[in-house]
């Protein structure tokens, strides 16, 4: 054959190839001037959160990182956001963006600072911690491993060492059996990949080392530990409750050159060997650790997670000369922007994420992402960009259940010292103080709007028709099927994604002294003497938010909160109430979408209506009508704003127990359902 026709035929299957390539993992680029923003959609019960971890925030730690950062001659983490002694007013901070959910590591250095001593006081301050998160209605997401543990560890070999892994599975059983029922999220290892390949690859992170021998050594270590963990804690008390899981960085790698065969099989090892070996391992079992050749099996690991973790920053152009160490900038496209940290901001990759780990078939939670970005320029549109990419990626259909920010406040940044700031707040590394930025009121804001409002339960009403069961106790507490009727509301509201309930408890405060529920928080608010609903509502007006849903305390009404608030957004409303045409009895007129009359007395011939219930409220609406003593909401506000009221149609069957007779069917209904 002439050369020239094997030149040739070598290049057409180089173009083949490359064609092949360029079709089958095109590197998505949204045309991010043409999407609208602001369009997110989230389900109500979405786990909105933030997230830290104990290293870098809580100060004084005496872990390997603290002894690496003077080794290395670093920037020292000190006494970092000084947490550990702020924690509590840290926690205001969280209250005040709204997020329900937060994720914080256990520093393991804390709990076990010798190989035999043991800090019942660390642990007892974690305990403490988790209790007034949970008062604060803010879920805890425990982190057991993130990057940080105790010099011991270290100086036995830390992961290199299978054996060690024992320390670490006592240390975690240690902590479960003091927390594991009151927390419901658990994270094992955070970023098992970063983990290796920035201490035993490239050497940024402790111990320094570069060696893939060890590499090898601890991504197999970590897996197990991983696996051991998952089924050491499902095996105790509150373990088979408790959602555990892993937490994978998802680093997307892209050719830099997309006609360059070398830089697609660059990216392509490199994608291997930082993603999808370790997620092959958890769907399989058997994990082939970067760089090896053969995968064996690790007991317990398939099916050992609830939920998968991910952690999304960027995406890399690869090529064979890729720089290891971090002083040099990465290749990004011309298009994009840098952040702080050099890398771009690429919030197409996150989709991307969600598509690698799919196969996994578990619930996904966005455990980290953030931007480093000194003057929060940039943040805004990095959280725009990738809660669009999230809310889209549920319209499609990806199950995932929630996004933590990275970070509540900006903290010490690993390597990078305290030069990168990734937080919501701002902190002042001086005086310690702490300053929402414009970034922060954008996430509180986007949360705000895509959670349910505080429900406010007029709870004080007494039952004069029920007789005596009822002589001298509001009709809220009554006991329908075991539990008081104000449990059963609360149960729905919960169930409905609220997260903070008003409860007014009329002139009879007092008798709702022992009342708790979990789940939501709740504020009582008592008055002075019977005021009716509106005087009620006008007493408690600084408790109000700016948009309420008003229930009433002896009506149960089980409908989906989500389409009522959107219902009302939608139309802009004051007060959108909700009408049920199925009820025996009618005290309503509706025609083209707003409630026109109302007559709570009398039924008059042209009602087609019955008030169910549920209705939602602009607080500004009772500015307008509001006034001191005794007045009625209903019969006041509903005739003043006829027309004008949204109506929201529902036919969902509605419970009152006003009678003994509705009473007992409402017992039969709980009873059956
Ligand atoms: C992650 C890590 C966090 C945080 C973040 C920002 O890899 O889990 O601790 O430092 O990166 O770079």
């Amino acid at each position: 054959m002439q050369w020239w026709i094997f030149a040739l035929i070598l290049i057409s299957i180089y173009c083949i190839l490359i064609v092949i390539l360029r079709w089958s993992f095109p590197e998505k680029h949204l045309n991010w001037e043409s999407i609208n923003l602001e369009k997110l959609e989230f389900p109500s019960e979405f786990m909105w959160g933030v997230a830290t971890a104990s290293h870098q925030i809580e100060g004084n730690n005496k872990n390997n990182w603290s002894e690496f950062e003077s080794n290395k001659k670093l920037e020292l983490s000190g006494i970092a956001c000084d947490h550990w002694n702020r924690w509590e007013s840290d926690f205001d901070l969280i209250e005040n963006l709204g997020t329900g959910h937060y994720r914080f590591s256990i520093e393991w250095s804390r709990i076990q600072p010798k190989e035999e001593e043991w800090s019942d006081e660390s642990l007892e301050q974690y305990s403490q911690m988790v209790e007034d998160l949970i008062s604060r209605n803010i879920e805890p997401m425990i982190t057991l491993h993130h990057f940080s543990h105790p010099i011991w560890f270290q100086e036995k070999g830390g992961f290199e060492v299978e054996s060690n892994i024992n320390y670490w599975i006592t240390f975690c059983e240690k902590v479960f059996s003091k927390l594991g029922q009151r927390v419901k999220w658990w994270c094992t290892i955070n970023e098992p990949t970063v983990f290796t390949a920035m201490g035993y690859v490239l050497g940024e992170f402790p111990p320094g080392a570069r060696s893939f021998k060890k590499t090898r050594a601890v991504s197999r270590n970590l897996m197990i530990a991983h696996a051991r963990c998952y089924r050491a804690l499902k095996k105790m008390k509150g373990g088979e409750q408790a959602n555990i899981g892993l937490v994978k960085n998802i680093n997307i790698f892209d050719p830099y050159r997309r006609w360059n065969l070398l830089h697609w099989i660059q990216s392509k090892i490199l994608d291997e060997m930082f993603n999808k070996c370790w997620l092959r391992g958890l769907k399989t079992g058997k994990f082939r650790t970067p760089s090896s050749l053969f995968s064996s099996k690790i007991p317990g690991l398939k099916g050992s997670s609830d939920f998968i973790g991910v952690n999304y920053y960027t995406h890399l152009l690869a090529t064979p000369f890729m720089p290891t160490t971090v002083e040099i900038d990465p290749l990004i496209r011309p298009w994009e922007e840098r952040t702080d940290f050099r890398y771009p901001m690429y919030a197409e990759g996150l989709r991307r994420s969600f598509e690698m780990v799919k196969n996994l078939n578990l619930p996904i939670i966005v455990t980290e992402n953030g931007v480093a970005d000194d003057d929060d320029d940039m943040r805004p549109e990095h959280i725009r960009r990738h809660l669009w990419i999230t809310s889209k990626a549920i319209k499609d259909g990806f199950d995932i259940r929630g996004f933590y920010h990275w970070s509540l406040m900006d903290n010490f940044e690993w390597a990078e010292g305290y030069t990168q700031r990734f937080g919501l707040y701002h902190v002042d590394f001086e005086s310690q103080d702490r300053t929402l930025k414009e970034s922060g009121k954008l996430y509180s804001k986007v949360i705000e709007e895509n959670t349910i409002p505080q429900v406010v339960i007029l709870a004080g009403g007494l039952a004069t028709r029920l007789g005596k069961i009822a002589e001298d106790k509001p009709k809220s507490l009554i006991e329908v099927n075991g539990k008081p009727m104000l449990n059963h509301i609360l149960d729905w509201a919960e169930s409905q994604g609220c997260r903070k309930a008003l409860v007014l408890t009329g002139h009879l405060g007092n008798k709702f002294e022992n009342f708790k529920h979990r789940g939501i928080s709740l504020t009582f608010h008592q008055e002075s003497e019977p005021l009716g609903t509106g005087g009620a509502l006008w007493n408690a007006k600084e408790l109000l938010d700016e948009e309420f849903i008003l229930l009433w305390g002896d009506d149960y009404h089980p409908i989906n909160y989500s389409s009522i608030v959107k219902h009302h957004r939608q139309n802009n409303s004051l007060l959108t109430m909700t009408v049920t045409e199925s009820h025996d009895s009618m005290n309503l007129r509706h025609s083209d979408g707003k409630v026109v009359a109302y007559n709570k007395i009398d039924q008059e011939s042209n009602f087609n209506g019955y008030e169910a219930g549920t209705s939602i409220i602009k607080k500004s609406l009772l500015y307008d009508y509001g006034k001191d003593g005794k007045w009625s909401w209903e019969e006041t506000i509903y005739p003043k704003q006829s027309g004008e009221i949204t109506a929201y149609i529902d036919n969902t069957k509605f419970w009152d127990m006003g009678t003994p007779e509705r009473l007992s069917k409402l017992e039969k209904f709980f009873q059956n359902s």
